[in-house]
């Protein structure tokens, strides 16, 4: 393990003021997303969207690392350059999602473990190859009634933590997402503690499997009420509840923290992250980010609509979320940000 290679690339990665943008839709997600706005579902339009984003001008202002999928790390850019290739020269460090997705978890109905360990060693040397410099693998857990159950956090807790372990051995540094799921009506209080039963196990696992805590990146939910929940709390109750949660629960020794999105809409998730970075909420042990999916890219997928003439627009839509996550990370995000848009 390159000690020395891993802690410098989780720095880079979360470095001051930036975060990270998830591009890495497998293509049936990908296609979903399409097909709600209209666009074809194509391997052509899957690689201009792409395009789009990587060739957005100013990303990298607010936008450190952005995450792939197999396909797009092996497709070039609309100009003919590898898209690992087009963010590096943007200092974007290119990575890439490495699960095989979320499979039933076998005598625990509703209950999922995600795939993916066979033949990884393999993978993670090809796609480093390819220009990746970290790679993502996604557990969700479901609350309900009697879930999530001590089997399913254990499974994916351990395959988590022989991802990372392998990813390290491989010189690239694993993003660790247990995603608590938002669906349901549970509380607040609820998905609290299922989040910190969830990432003590997640961070036993990781030591009994030898991950280097320093050359590693948490990637969360944040702490929030189920969709369903008659009580949606306000933001300070929200961001209270997630740094308790995450400081009784991730150690110092991880250089970040950065959260998914989760369906949260774009202007809450931003709100939300910058609550956190509020005054009276510092100093927090690890730097605190984002790695969002939805939350970044929804509206720019919205204006684009598949058409090259609304290109600009959609780039336009995509910095400015990118911004005002940029600016909630330094605790300076504020609905006035909004309204300019
Ligand atoms: O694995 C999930 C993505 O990386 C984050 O997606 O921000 O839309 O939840 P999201």
């Amino acid at each position: 393990m390159n000690i020395n290679e891993l802690t410098l690339t989780a720095q880079a990665m979360t470095t001051a003021g930036k975060g990270l943008l998830a591009m890495d839709e497998s293509n049936p997600t990908c296609n979903k997303r399409f097909a709600a706005h209209g666009i074809a579902q194509t391997e052509a339009m899957r690689r201009a969207y792409r395009d789009l984003i990587v060739g957005a001008p100013g990303l990298n202002r607010s936008i450190a690392a952005a995450i792939l999928s197999d396909e797009t790390i092996r497709q070039q850019t609309l100009a003919g350059l590898p898209f690992a290739q087009a963010l590096a020269d943007e200092g974007i460090v290119a990575g890439i999602k490495v699960d095989a997705g979320a499979q039933d978890l076998a005598g625990h109905p509703g209950e999922k473990v995600t795939e993916g360990l066979d033949g990884l060693r393999q993978r993670l040397a090809d796609y480093r190859q390819l220009g990746a410099r970290f790679a993502k693998w996604r557990a969700v857990i479901a609350i309900g009634a009697g879930l999530p159950g001590v089997a399913c956090i254990d499974a994916n807790a351990h395959a988590l933590a022989r991802y990372a372990a392998l990813c390290q051995e491989a010189g690239l540094v694993p993003i660790v997402e247990p995603e608590v799921l938002m669906d349901g009506d549970h509380t607040l209080g609820m998905c609290e503690r299922v989040t910190e039963q969830v990432l003590h196990v997640v961070f036993g696992q990781l030591q009994a499997q030898g991950v280097l805590l320093e050359g590693m990146v948490l990637k969360p939910n944040m702490v929030l009420p189920g969709l369903a929940a008659a009580q949606q709390d306000g933001i300070d109750a929200i961001a209270d509840a997630t740094l308790r949660c995450l400081l009784r629960t991730v150690p110092a020794a991880v250089p970040a923290i950065a959260f998914l999105s989760g369906g949260q809409s774009p202007e809450m998730a931003s709100a939300r992250l910058n609550a956190m970075h509020a005054p009276r909420r510092l100093p927090l042990p690890w730097a605190l980010t984002f790695s969002f999916a939805r939350a970044i890219q929804e509206p720019a997928l919205a204006l684009w609509r598949g058409e090259a003439g609304n290109v600009a627009a959609a780039q336009r839509a995509l910095v400015h979320r990118a911004d005002c996550n940029g600016a909630a990370r330094r605790g300076q995000y504020s609905a006035a940000m909004e309204s300019g848009a």
